[in-house]
């Protein structure tokens, strides 16, 4: 279980780089499309004043609960949906919503999610090898390690999380599960520390575990991640009013590149005017406070021209 103080203690990444360049004002209607502990969006929902309406979606009905508290007393009015962001529009028409002014997505997994040993997703606590954000979905973690072939592991390894040792990695797995099913984090994580050499990754010196990338591949796939981001950014234009805005905080590399090529491909259209040139990224003080911060890259970009759907 997670405290109500574990949740206080959560702090959005990128807190002031992303009020500056969502630049939200009063009366302006705001989705936060991954509204997590809610951090951002307390953030928003301090700028949207009494007229103003803030959207919380998130897949994960633990987080809304969450967010749900520490919403509580903001001057908005505000809705929190659980559902995916690429229903967007499903999600908005329930609400009888067919323009927003922004869209935020912080993408990835929260703390609470990763701290649970009981959802899957650490190698450092223990627990069955889960994976999903969203309780609705039918496919763990455990049934695609014990299923996929060993090039699909292996590809999966590769494209999702640039593992460069994704054959030795997706051989061992394959080698052990001959055994039996592997069901646990704990055993996972001990597969891909034996398929690099190593007795066991929490007691090595470097700071990141062998088993990170693995895990983040395979998360990435129970939960359909960037097919997920992809739709999301597909639809977002029709839903944004002229000069609406939207940003997304990507955590690795092949995520950030969705969207900047996103981006780059909707100013070729001139459906978007894209607010920052580069990824925007925490400054040092950021880095040395919230570690999380460290990998976090921010782009914006501004709808142009009239309210057209692009749908
Ligand atoms: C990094 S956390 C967001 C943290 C949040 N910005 C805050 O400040 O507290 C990401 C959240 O997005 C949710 N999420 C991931 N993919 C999603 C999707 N496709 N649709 C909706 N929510 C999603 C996760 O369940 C998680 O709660």
């Amino acid at each position: 279980m997670v405290s109500e103080s574990e949740s206080k203690g959560h702090t959005p990444v990128l807190p002031k780089e992303v009020c500056e360049l969502l630049s939200v004002s009063e009366g302006e209607t705001v989705v936060d499309a991954t509204v997590g502990l809610g951090g951002h969006s307390l953030l928003l929902a301090e700028r949207l004043g009494t007229t103003g309406h803030l959207i919380g979606l998130d897949v994960d009905p633990k987080n809304l609960d969450l967010a749900r508290a520490r919403l509580a007393d903001v001057a908005p009015r505000v809705d929190l949906l659980h559902g995916n962001f690429a229903e967007l529009e499903e999600l908005l028409s329930t609400l009888k919503i067919t323009k927003v002014d922004v869209i935020l997505a912080d993408l990835g997994v929260s703390s609470t999610q990763l701290d649970q040993g009981d959802r899957g997703f650490s190698f450092r606590n223990d627990g069955p090898l889960d994976m999903r954000m969203d309780p609705r979905l039918e496919v763990t973690a455990e049934d695609l390690v014990n299923r996929w072939k060993e090039n699909e592991l292996s590809d999966v390894l590769y494209y999702n999380a640039q593992e460069f040792r994704s054959r030795k990695i997706s051989k061992r797995i394959c080698m052990v599960r001959r055994e039996g099913r592997i069901k646990s984090t704990k055993v996972l994580a001990d597969v891909v520390c034996r398929s690099m050499g190593v007795s066991d990754g929490n007691s090595r010196r470097s700071k990141i575990h062998p088993a990170t990338k693995t895990f983040q591949a395979i998360r990435m796939a129970v939960n359909s991640e960037i097919p997920n981001l992809e739709t999301l950014l597909e639809i977002a234009p029709a839903f944004l009013n002229p000069s609406g805005r939207i940003g997304v905080i990507a955590f690795h590399s092949v995520e950030d590149k969705v969207v900047k090529l996103d981006f780059r491909k909707r100013k070729g259209e001139e459906v978007y005017e894209v607010l920052t040139k580069k990824p925007v990224t925490a400054c040092e003080e950021e880095r040395m406070k919230n570690p999380r911060s460290r990998s976090a890259k921010f782009r914006v970009a501004k709808r142009l021209g009239e309210s057209v759907s692009t749908l």
